[in-house]
């Protein structure tokens, strides 16, 4: 494991020249891609780069974490929606080169075997970025899941549906299921990215860093991966 603590301000950077590294070696690479307000400065900062000439991902395809069940991209509370707005669009990412985990498909089993098979037919991940909830989930991966899980239906907890800040005013309208890629195929992933920021992060982080695989704890399900990078804001380093 490789563990970096960064300024708030630095994170971002880091993190795009990580991306930017990854796509020099295979610019064909697999990339799942995170949502939530942690990444979005990642995203700008990348945008920029495009905009600059100094970023591209034409040959790249993407895939996303996660999804709610009932939604897909055209629902504006959706994962998919974030994912247009603040990568997709920006990015200039050909619709042929995103799959989308769609939680409005008719049959949601199929869906979660044929994101998977999605991924195998692209030759599997060549990097995972993730984000961790502040119950150590990763993606919709929540504490007690099966870490042999590949794609799957899974039940909110609480405090991820109270996280949903940025997308839904109103709690009460986050949807109560998810659909999520599965620990199984994060850590089938050639790399992993994990973004840790924010003050409701430290006791996941503290969970991650003390070491130990805990089912409690969906992060710790990393540890032992063999390219593991974990990108830190400095703020929570206090507490680790
Ligand atoms: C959400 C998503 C995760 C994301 C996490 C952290 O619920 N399902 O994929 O990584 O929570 O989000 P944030 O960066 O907003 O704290």
């Amino acid at each position: 494991m490789k563990l970096h603590w960064l300024t708030t301000a630095s994170l971002a950077d880091i993190a795009a020249n990580h991306l930017t590294r990854k796509l020099a070696t295979k610019p064909t690479a697999a990339i799942a891609l995170p949502t939530g307000e942690t990444p979005l400065a990642l995203y700008r900062c990348l945008a920029e780069r495009r905009q600059a000439g100094t970023f591209a991902c034409d040959q790249a395809r993407f895939f996303n974490l996660d999804e709610f069940v009932g939604l897909g991209p055209q629902d504006s509370g959706s994962y998919g929606a974030y994912v247009q707005r603040h990568i997709a669009t920006p990015l200039g990412i050909d619709p042929a080169h995103l799959r989308l985990l769609r939680g409005d498909a008719p049959d949601l089993a199929a869906e979660c075997r044929a994101f998977d098979q999605a991924i195998q037919e692209a030759g599997g991940l060549d990097l995972a970025i993730l984000g961790i909830g502040t119950n150590g989930h990763i993606a919709f991966n929540e504490p007690g899941t099966d870490w042999q899980a590949p794609t799957h239906r899974v039940t909110l907890a609480e405090a991820t549906r109270q996280a949903q800040r940025s997308l839904y005013a109103d709690v009460a309208a986050v949807p109560r299921e998810g659909l999520t890629m599965g620990i199984a195929t994060i850590r089938a992933a050639r790399s992993i990215l994990l973004l840790a920021a924010g003050q409701n992060k430290r006791q996941a982080l503290d969970a991650l860093l003390a070491g130990r695989p805990e089912p409690a704890w969906p992060v710790t399900a990393i540890l032992d991966h063999p390219d593991l990078t974990i990108l830190a804001d400095q703020q929570l380093r206090a507490a680790a």
